[in-house]
């Protein structure tokens, strides 16, 4: 019975060794992967800067303006978050254009343009920042659970903020859009 256990053992052994083996590659390439999109979103969230300042002076309602300057407050907080977490981990964030914030931005101001004189305005404002919201909350969740995975437990808790602050502005722009902007926007 202590025979086999040992004997069990040792080939437990030899298979973890071997694991680990792959599962520091794993981390490495994990590791590579992270930074490459904690620069995506490094640069997504400096791209926002400029952007909703814009959205705010072209927002109709007092409402939805000071939800735009709110969360531009936190945007410049977000993008420090990310360099705190570089720093955490030694790392300095790469320079990168996030083509994927970029088309958005584009496609917010398109129609912006479009919508300048019509009553929909508000609600073609939020569907853009709505955009936004989800694509960072796809990248804030994945960066959460990647740092988990990786042992990062202080960046985790600073991505897991800023994961709230953006689903919580997300919440906040559906409720805009239920109580005004839609119903505006029909009844004109
Ligand atoms: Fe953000
Ligand atoms: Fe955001």
């Amino acid at each position: 019975m202590i025979k086999r256990t040992s004997k069990a053992n040792k080939g437990r052994g030899s298979l973890e060794s071997g694991m680990e083996d792959q599962s520091s590659n794993m981390n490495n390439d994990l590791h590579q992967l992270f930074l490459e999109e904690l620069a995506d979103i490094y640069n997504a969230e400096q791209q926002l800067t400029k952007a909703l300042p814009k959205m705010a002076k072209a927002a109709e309602s007092d409402e939805l303006r000071s939800g735009f300057e709110q969360h531009l407050e936190e945007t410049r907080e977000h993008a420090s978050r990310l360099e705190q977490i570089a720093e955490q981990l030694g790392e300095s964030i790469k320079r990168k254009t996030c083509q994927a914030m970029k088309g958005l931005i584009e496609e917010g101001e398109d129609i912006m343009k479009e919508e300048k004189d019509s009553s929909a305005l508000d609600a073609a404002l939020i569907a853009a920042a709505q955009k936004v919201e989800h694509y960072e909350i796809a990248t804030y969740g994945t960066l959460a659970t990647w740092a988990e995975q990786m042992g990062h437990s202080q960046a985790v808790e600073l991505l897991r903020e800023t994961l709230q602050e953006e689903k919580a502005t997300d919440e906040k722009l559906t409720q805009l859009a239920e109580s005004t902007a839609n119903q505006k926007a029909q009844s004109e």
